[in-house]
C-alpha cells in the first residue's frame, strides 16, 4: 500500500483524489488516508502531491514511520466502504494526526 504522511495535515490538497482509480484515499478532519486494503498500488497518487506526502510503504521516511501505522488504523471504525466519494468528510482523525499542534508540518 501507499501511505499518507505528516505533510498532507491541514493542507489537504486533494489532488491525490482525483487521481485514484479505485477511490481509496478518504477525507478526515485534518488529513487524508490511504485505505491499505483497496489500494491497488498504483501510484498515480504520489508524484501529484505538492508536499510529498505521499510514500510506498518501504518508503515512508523513518520520522513519519507510524503513518503506516495511522493510515491503517483510521479505518478501524469504518471498515472497508469500497470508495471514499460517497463517504465524503469524515469528522474524525487517527490520534496521531489529532495530537499534532495547528500546521505542524
Ligand atoms: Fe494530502 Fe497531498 Fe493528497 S496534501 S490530500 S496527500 S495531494
Ligand atoms: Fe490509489 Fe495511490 Fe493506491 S492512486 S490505488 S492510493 S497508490
Amino acid at each position: 500500500t501507499y501511505v499518507i504522511a505528516q505533510p498532507c495535515v491541514d493542507v489537504k490538497d486533494r489532488a491525490c483524489v482525483e487521481e485514484c482509480p479505485v477511490d481509496c484515499i478518504y477525507e478526515g478532519r485534518r488529513s487524508l488516508y490511504i485505505h491499505p486494503d483497496e489500494c491497488v498500488d498504483c501510484g498515480a497518487c504520489e508524484p501529484v502531491c505538492p508536499v510529498e506526502a505521499i510514500f510506498y510503504e518501504d518508503d515512508v521516511p523513518s520520522p513519519w514511520a507510524e503513518y503506516t501505522r495511522a493510515n491503517a488504523e483510521f479505518f478501524d471504525r469504518i471498515g472497508s466502504p469500497g470508495g471514499a466519494a460517497k463517504l465524503g468528510l469524515i469528522e474524525h482523525d487517527h490520534p496521531l494526526v489529532a495530537a499534532l499542534p495547528p500546521n505542524a508540518q
